[in-house]
């Protein structure tokens, strides 16, 4: 069975995992002209039969596999417990869908290897989820560093700091586990803001860190992640990972070249400011003067309204899930890789399994070995 593009129709998709994150996809994909949500799939029916309802979506089935033998759609979402994100994600790819994995990727790089090597095999367009790509801010710093504004990059350093209640943890058997959550506050907090930091400053080749479990209990993995890293363009820097930081901060990427400072702060542009007297304190600033630098149209978000993640997990962090969204099915209607595809969504993935072996031999790790 193939599903096909939906040429000329919308493209049909289906969600599998109706929890946390299902319900954004759902909500992302009414706000697309060019997408349709017609199947959802959890194992716990209530969450299915809600979303469903709350969608008008006729499509409910009991698990994963049922939703992935629907010809009828085209393209699914997993939005699954991380550790069976990759298994799930190589099903539908071979079933002939078109695959939108939430993050992180899987919880190891063997698993990622696994589903990398099913998008090369199928030919089907696989996207990975890490929306604050898409944030403006994000996407102004990215060119500013692509139009050499910073100079040569020389420190780089990011910071989650959040906070998790106890009862988070509790909240599902999966959280704070190393089989199906893969990690702690750097794995699931932490992977987008790895991302970030590694898509704009530039891969990391080796790290030192250390990892606690300090701030609660009845969990396998770290609520704090600190390390050391070394960038392969020979800059340095800091990650420091947490949910023991009460009650919350926004999430802080620095970025020091020697001709300038760009610094985000939760999904905005806090600074970006160059020795040559440029300075902008808005993402509005910058667009328009990076846009008429490169004669491009650097696009401005809207400012997301909403609550915080910084200490609430049921808080959606800005908006650009639909931005993400939007890429993909432009992949799959042109046949081009979207931004994130198996490789890149890998990378994280990488710095955070790096961080854990370092913690746990006490030693320093290289990367791309
Ligand atoms: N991008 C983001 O900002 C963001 C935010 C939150 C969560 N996430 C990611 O989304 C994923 C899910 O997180 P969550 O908070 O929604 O978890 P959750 O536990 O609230 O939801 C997961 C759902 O998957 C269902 N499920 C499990 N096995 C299934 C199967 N075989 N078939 C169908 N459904 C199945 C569960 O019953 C549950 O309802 C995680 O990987 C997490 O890292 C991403």
């Amino acid at each position: 069975m193939t599903a096909g593009t939906g040429n000329g129709e919308k493209l049909r998709f289906g969600i599998v995992g109706c929890g946390g994150i299902g319900p954004t996809h759902a909500g992302a994909l009414g706000q697309i002209a060019d997408a349709e949500l017609v199947a959802v799939a959890d194992v716990v029916a209530e969450r299915a039969g809600a979303l469903a309802n709350k969608h008008g979506v006729a499509r409910v089935y009991g698990d994963h596999a049922a939703l992935l033998a629907d010809p009828d759609v085209d393209a699914v979402c997993i939005c699954t417990p991380s550790g069976m994100h990759a298994d799930q994600a190589v099903e539908a790819l071979r079933a002939g869908k078109h695959v939108v994995v939430e993050k992180p990727m899987d919880v190891s790089l063997a698993a990622c290897d696994r589903l990398i090597a099913a998008e090369d095999e199928t030919g089907r367009t696989l996207a990975i989820i890490s929306q604050h790509r898409f944030d403006a801010a994000t996407v102004l710093v990215k060119e500013a560093v692509e139009q050499g504004k910073l100079g040569r990059i020389v420190l780089a350093d990011a910071s989650v700091k959040w906070w998790r209640t106890q009862g988070y943890y509790d909240s599902g058997d999966w959280r704070g586990t190393w089989r199906w959550d893969g990690g702690g506050a750097l794995m699931n907090q932490g992977v987008h803001t790895v991302d970030l930091l590694q898509w704009l400053a530039g891969g990391v080749s080796s790290l030192w860190a250390q990892t606690r479990t300090a701030a609660h209990e009845r969990i396998e993995v770290e609520d704090i992640a600190v390390a050391a890293l070394t960038f392969a363009n020979g800059a340095v820097g800091t990650l420091t990972a947490t949910t023991a930081a009460y009650e919350g901060f926004p999430v802080r990427i620095d970025i020091y070249g020697t001709e300038g400072t760009a610094i985000l702060e939760g999904d905005r542009l806090k600074t970006l400011k160059l020795k040559n007297g440029e300075e902008y304190r808005s993402e509005e600033a910058a667009a328009h003067a990076l846009s008429v630098a490169s004669g491009g149209t650097a696009s401005v978000r809207e400012e997301a309204a909403g609550r915080s993640t910084a200490a609430d997990p049921g808080a959606v962090w800005g908006d650009a899930h639909r931005a993400q969204l939007e890429d993909f099915i432009r992949a799959v209607r042109t046949g081009a890789k979207p931004l994130i595809d198996g490789r890149a969504g890998r990378k994280p993935l990488e710095i955070i399994t790096g961080v854990y072996e370092s913690a746990r031999t006490g030693q320093p790790v290289t990367l791309g070995k």
